[in-house]
């Protein structure tokens, strides 16, 4: 078997935009705004930003040096840095390989929603029960998910320059484009009947609400804004180290995590200014106790249906696109991780390699795609949420694997390696590193904390604050 030469961005601009286009996701859409509805608006915007410019940059630039430094994905990039860590590779493995199928259900769904909007059947999403009766049925989520499977694969297997460099190029400036279109145009909405406008909703989301705060609420409120960063920044899933690994020699990382950070930051509070807005004008402030996919698949038809047919069909057709975008960008990253583990342990070749991890997925996606109706079960998760087998593969990536692979990271590096192994990375073309000192503190003290306390937080420890 012949080892292939490993690929590479050509040069910032893409690996930022790549890097980007992973991070900025769902996550992004769906449950930013509704954490900061959520945990005291402008109270939480401020919180999350500190942590980005603090626990996120450490993590963000951990992942990226250590991708950088080795040439390698992380099956074999934590033992380059310490043997006694090789272990870490294989448990890394996992969460993609877990989380690319069940992303791809769901991107399914969002595929789903933007045919029925641009082809001018958006409006029968609205009737009561649609999203449920639609995921329960047997074909459709799975055809729509071989769809945005399908393509995720095909942007995998032209390569990281020709396929994942190009493709996060054109998307990316196309879903800046349309998040910051379809945000204008929501904050200038207002519905007669109640007389509420999106005024009010921009209150809800912009002005620090400190009413009733107490200790508690405010660990509660830090909590959730971590556990968002570090799922929203695409950390611990082994994609930045890949993606790293890709990145030149001559590439500023310390400029490039800063500029991934802002974009996905930025994406994340300007779909604030998209949701909060319209369904608190057309919901009310019951509207904005909805997150995830209820958020997206059901409030958020129903605000384009108030919208009227012609306006609520455009704007829906865009929100669905915009959506698809930050999916896919995501997903491929998820593949791309995958893949490149499986070339770097097998020496296979890229397309071989990416057959095989697509029929591979497609079976994880058939499953989770039949747990909706012939294998439908309910079981309750530590956090006390019922789940079926999509939720049951969330909680245990999210909540379980990442932050212990984010932890034993830090661990490697803060306390094993030393934290000099990613400086000297980070400073290898004579780069400054501003926050250098609090690089050090973070990775070797204070990200530890607050991944142990993201990991108790799993299990329902702290919900009653
Ligand atoms: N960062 C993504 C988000 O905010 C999370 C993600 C990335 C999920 C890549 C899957 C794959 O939604």
């Amino acid at each position: 078997m012949e080892q292939k030469k490993r690929g590479s961005f050509t040069g910032s601009i893409g690996f930022v935009l790549a890097a980007a286009g992973s991070a900025v996701g769902l996550g992004n859409l769906w449950r930013f705004p509704y954490l900061a509805a959520k945990d005291g608006g402008g109270l939480f915007l401020v919180v999350y930003i500190i942590l980005a410019l603090t626990f996120g940059f450490a993590l963000m630039t951990t992942e990226i040096a250590i991708g950088r430094k080795t040439g390698k994905s992380c099956i074999d990039a934590y033992g380059m840095i310490d043997k006694d860590f090789k272990f870490l590779g294989p448990i890394a493995f996992i969460i993609p390989f877990v989380i690319f199928p069940y992303y791809c259900v769901i991107g399914g769904w969002v595929m789903k929603y933007a045919y029925a909007f641009v082809t001018g059947a958006g409006m029968s999403t609205v009737a009561d029960g649609y999203f449920g009766s639609f995921i329960t049925a047997q074909w459709s989520p799975i055809f729509w998910c071989a769809v945005f499977m399908f393509i995720s694969a095909l942007v995998v297997f032209f390569g990281v320059e020709k396929g994942i460099e190009k493709f996060s190029k054109v998307l990316m400036p196309l879903l800046c484009v349309i998040i910051v279109g379809i945000a204008v145009f929501s904050c200038t909405v207002s519905d007669p009947e109640s007389g509420r406008s999106a005024i009010d909703g921009l209150k809800i989301y912009l002005i620090p609400n400190f009413d009733g705060l107490t200790i508690g609420k405010f660990f509660r409120i830090l909590l959730d804004a971590m556990g968002q960063l570090f799922y929203s920044m695409s950390l611990a899933m082994g994609i930045m180290i890949t993606y790293g690994s890709y990145s030149r020699k001559d590439t500023n990382l310390v400029k490039s995590v800063n500029q991934i950070e802002i974009f996905d930051t930025a994406i994340a509070v300007i779909a604030g200014f998209i949701m909060i807005p319209t369904v608190f004008t057309f919901m009310g402030s019951k509207g904005l106790e909805s997150a995830g996919p209820s958020l997206l698949f059901v409030s958020m038809p129903q605000v384009f249906k108030a919208m009227g047919p012609v306006v609520g069909g455009i704007v829906g057709s865009f929100f669905f696109v915009l959506v698809i975008f930050a999916a896919l960008t995501s997903s491929v990253s998820l593949m791309e991780t995958i893949a490149s583990m499986v070339m770097d342990k097998f020496g296979l070749k890229r397309k071989l390699t990416t057959l095989i991890v697509l029929i591979a997925s497609a079976i994880i996606a058939l499953v989770t795609c039949l747990g909706y109706n012939v294998w439908y079960f309910e079981v309750t998760l530590p956090n006390g949420s019922t789940a079926q087998i999509l939720d049951i593969l969330d909680y245990f990536t999210n909540n379980l694997l990442m932050p212990i692979v984010a932890l034993i990271t830090c661990i490697l590096i803060g306390w094993v390696a030393g934290s000099k192994s990613v400086i000297d990375e980070v400073k290898l073309n004579g780069e400054k590193f501003g926050r250098e000192g609090l690089y050090k503190v973070m990775v070797k003290y204070i990200a530890p904390i607050c991944l142990i306390l993201i990991l108790i937080s799993s299990f329902g420890v702290f919900s009653k604050l």
